[in-house]
């Protein structure tokens, strides 16, 4: 089974998954991961210019080698990438390069591998076009979202207690930045899929939230069961 979840930063969508994930023991991918992965590269890079940003981009997301365990942690060429990436910047970074058709295209290939690999013991994809493009024949689409400054909060606390600073205000604008980014870009922009639960998770609790969701997967589950 594959459950596509959709949504902008900070609306809950890695927690709902790790929720997921120790519930029913499915495999997890972070699909914004991978265009942060990308961005961290590009930062680091020492001969990035204007001019060749939007090749280094559509070249590393073909080239690099990730990888996502079971614990939550991605590496990047056999490095653990888990937490670096999560700055503002490499957010800012990713949420720029997404717009290149290219760099989503070269992406695709691992995020449906991998959805492909363990559907039948259930996936959970987390990013911004699961449901419309990754895997529009999911089973289970959700598309979470939430008031910006609900979610900078969260974030703030998140960088926190990851012993990272942050700034609050840094914090809201770049949300807004990139949601505006996200929802406008030409090439699949973030949209729910008409088929998705919408659910907003400044007014559900998370416990909530993974109940709706749970009944959900578990009412498919049990329609699987009566068609055996
Ligand atoms: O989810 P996260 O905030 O880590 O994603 C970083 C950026 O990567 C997003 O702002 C978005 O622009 C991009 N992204 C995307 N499609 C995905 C996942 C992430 O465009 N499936």
């Amino acid at each position: 089974m594959i459950i596509a979840i959709d949504g902008p930063a900070g609306a809950g969508k890695g927690t709902l998954a790790q929720n997921l994930v120790s519930k029913y023991g499915f495999r997890y991918l972070d699909t914004g991961a991978l265009f942060r992965a990308v961005a961290l590269c590009l930062i680091k890079d020492e001969y990035l210019t204007k001019d060749n940003l939007e090749l280094k981009a559509i070249f590393y997301a073909k080239n690099l080698d990730f990888d996502f365990t079971r614990d939550f942690k991605i590496t990047l060429e056999g490095i653990d990438v888990t937490n670096i990436i999560r700055n503002p910047e490499t957010g800012a970074m990713a949420s720029k390069i997404a717009t290149i058709p290219q760099v989503r295209v070269n992406l695709d290939e691992f995020q449906k591998n991998f959805a492909k690999k363990y559907r039948a013991k259930g996936v959970i994809l987390d990013g911004r076009d699961m449901g419309t493009f990754i895997a529009p024949d999911a089973p289970v689409k959700v598309f979470l979202d939430c008031a910006p400054e609900v979610r900078a909060k969260r974030r703030v606390e998140q960088l926190e207690g990851m012993g990272q600073q942050a700034n609050y205000q840094e914090i809201l604008d770049g949300i807004i930045k990139r949601d505006t980014t996200d929802r406008t870009r030409d090439v699949r922009p973030m949209v729910p899929a008409i088929d998705s639960i919408k659910i907003n998770t400044c007014e559900n609790s998370i416990d909530d939230v993974v109940i709706i969701v749970s009944n959900y997967i578990d009412s498919i589950l049990d329609k699987k069961k009566e068609t055996l």
